[in-house]
């Protein structure tokens, strides 16, 4: 096996290029920190990226996910109304279903693909389910044909947690553009990061209006562009609402704060002029160990990419096969040690997360989520890293098997 030598294998990094520098550098001598014009620029932008009309920007994934949802009260849903979401995810998917006033009714997920077991989707409909929130996980898309066929069927929204999923493509089309609503994380290990951040895009105007609202304490304002915050000066609408003193200070609904500053956009400008680079180089390194993983099996196994669809580069799962009898722990450490980084596979929120056990579910309702929960783990595939950073990886993984069989 390769010596552990000068090689190690961090899980993110973050590229700060100079423009994103220099537009720091710019409004802080303007004095315009929190959100203005260059927020405006990233969400044109990352809208325009994604061939939708409206993107708005928020201060995380997790808000992104609570925003969307919260919208839905505006179109009838009430308080304690249900979301379908799958058992197997980051935390901050559930804990967005109760932060936006709802109860999640978890799915349990499919062990190849790591999402939404689309089979058992239909089942978990009840009188009070309003949305299904599939997750692509690790940048696998979702099997959106059923999500879309069950959402039909019940009409019931569609919002894509894509929080991992930048840049993935499913029958062509982006994900997040598919459902009603799709929501991104654009934290600091992501493809486009704004270090904390995300995003929430729609082709629905309406939904929009709604998310700017949300995201400023549910006041009145809904402008896409705010001539006060964007260095326009006086507002026309303001002081133009019949009866209403100061339109600023009307709060229509029941809001978050949860805006995003000029800082944190400036990174993500610097990262959309990066984007495709990006994206290419992260692609190519999750192909070449995917491509590769084969060996390690049955013992060790990843995703696959299908001819429908391409992943997003997020990161590299690594799943104990069944028969295996390996332990995570020993693999984490194993790895540890030759300093590649890693993650577990999140958890089965709904039984493995103590936050959520007032829900009342019990262990052993999600057997996929829960095993993917223990035997999952996924390592970087970013930009900073080469071929032989993969090359390492793997050659690390085939290393902690041949010491595990002896
Ligand atoms: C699937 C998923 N949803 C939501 C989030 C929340 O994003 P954030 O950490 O930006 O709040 C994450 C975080 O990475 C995630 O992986």
């Amino acid at each position: 096996m390769t010596s552990p030598g000068g090689l190690s294998v961090p899980f993110g990094t973050v590229t700060i290029t100079e423009r994103a520098r220099s537009l720091i550098q710019d409004a802080l001598a303007r004095g315009q920190v929190s959100g203005g014009r260059l927020v405006a620029e990233f969400e044109a932008r990352f809208a325009a990226l994604h061939g939708v009309r409206e993107a708005v920007a928020v201060s995380s994934g997790t808000d992104a996910d609570t925003l969307a949802l919260a919208v839905l009260h505006d179109f009838g849903a009430r308080r304690g109304d249900e979301v379908i979401v799958p058992a197997l995810s980051f935390v901050a998917t559930g804990s967005a279903v109760l932060h936006a006033g709802f109860t999640p009714v978890f799915v349990d997920v499919d062990l190849r693909t790591l999402n939404i077991d689309a089979g058992a989707i239909e089942a978990a409909v009840t009188e009070r389910t309003r949305a299904i929130m599939p997750v692509h996980l690790m940048g696998k898309p979702a099997d959106m044909d059923a999500v879309l066929a069950v959402a039909r069927r019940h009409k019931l929204a569609v919002i894509e947690d894509a929080a991992e999923a930048h840049g993935a493509l499913w029958r062509g089309r982006r994900v997040g553009t598919i459902g009603d609503m799709g929501a991104f994380s654009t934290y600091v290990a992501h493809i486009i990061t704004t270090i904390e951040g995300g995003v929430v895009i729609t082709d629905r105007e309406e939904y929009a209006e709604v998310l700017r609202s949300l995201r400023a304490h549910g006041r009145s304002c809904t402008c896409k562009r705010c001539v006060m915050s964007t260095g326009g000066g006086y507002c026309e609408r303001r002081f133009g609402r019949p009866g209403v003193e100061d339109t600023r200070f009307v709060f229509d609904r029941i809001g978050y704060s949860s805006k995003m500053n000029e800082l944190e956009a400036a990174v993500g400008l610097g990262h959309l002029d990066l984007y495709e680079t990006i994206l290419a180089k992260r692609y190519r390194n999750l192909k070449y160990a995917l491509e590769r993983f084969g060996a390690l099996g049955p013992h060790l196994y990843t995703i696959g990419e299908e001819p429908h669809e391409r992943l997003g580069p997020h990161a590299l799962p690594v799943i104990i096969g069944k028969d295996a009898s390996l332990r995570r722990r020993d693999l984490i450490e194993f790895l540890q040690r030759r300093r590649i980084d890693s993650r577990t596979l999140f958890a089965s929120m709904p039984t493995q997360c103590p936050g959520f056990a007032f829900l009342g579910y019990r262990p052993g309702q999600f057997p996929n989520a829960e095993y993917l929960g223990t035997h999952g783990l996924h390592v970087g595939v970013h930009q900073d890293l080469e071929l032989e950073h993969m090359e390492y990886v793997l050659d690390s993984l085939r290393g902690f098997l041949e010491r595990a069989q002896r």
